[in-house]
């Protein structure tokens, strides 16, 4: 009966263990955070990267340009800087083209272009994806302060 007691206080130990660890595992808010921070989609819809990382497997957004979309400085094979991507920098005056608007944002992700149609760096990967998850995307990029 005692050994039946004690066998039953570890399994109820190892449920509560598994049940805590399962609710600490990372969930996002939105679709648009996912794909920001992991390259995939709720949806299962695949979503590419090409360009010089496409060594590095599954790389996402957060990668390069920062959990808050601040940019910095990245290592990676070689040193780059990736550019401020929030909102309100991408939507504000620029040195060498208009400011950003959600199409022309779409353009830099999808092909790589600038404004003013110009060539981003290879840096920045060129993304594939459905167009319901870049919606999502740029909603969150809206969100980056
Ligand atoms: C491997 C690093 C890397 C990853 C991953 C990456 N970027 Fe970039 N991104 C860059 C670099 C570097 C530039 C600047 C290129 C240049 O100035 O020519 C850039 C530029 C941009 C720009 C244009 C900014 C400007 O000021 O012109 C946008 C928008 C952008 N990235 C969004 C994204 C989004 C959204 C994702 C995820 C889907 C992403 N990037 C993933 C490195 C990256």
């Amino acid at each position: 009966m005692n050994k039946f007691r004690i066998i039953l206080s570890h399994l109820f130990f190892v449920i509560l263990i598994t049940l805590l660890a399962s609710c600490s595992s990372v969930q996002y808010k939105s679709n648009g955070e996912r794909i920001y921070f992991t390259a995939t989609s709720s949806s299962g819809k695949p979503i590419i990267s090409q360009g010089f990382t496409m060594m590095h497997g599954r790389i996402a957004c957060v990668n390069c340009h920062g959990a808050n979309g601040n940019g910095g400085n990245v290592h990676m094979m070689t040193n780059f800087e990736a550019p401020d991507i929030t909102w309100a920098e991408l939507t504000g005056p620029h040195e060498h083209h208009a400011p950003y608007t959600e199409a022309t944002i779409k353009d830099a992700i999808i092909k790589g272009m600038e404004p003013n149609g110009e060539e981003l760096e290879i840096y920045m990967p060129r993304w594939q994806m459905a167009d319901e998850d870049l919606d999502d995307l740029l909603s969150f990029l809206k969100t980056l302060k």
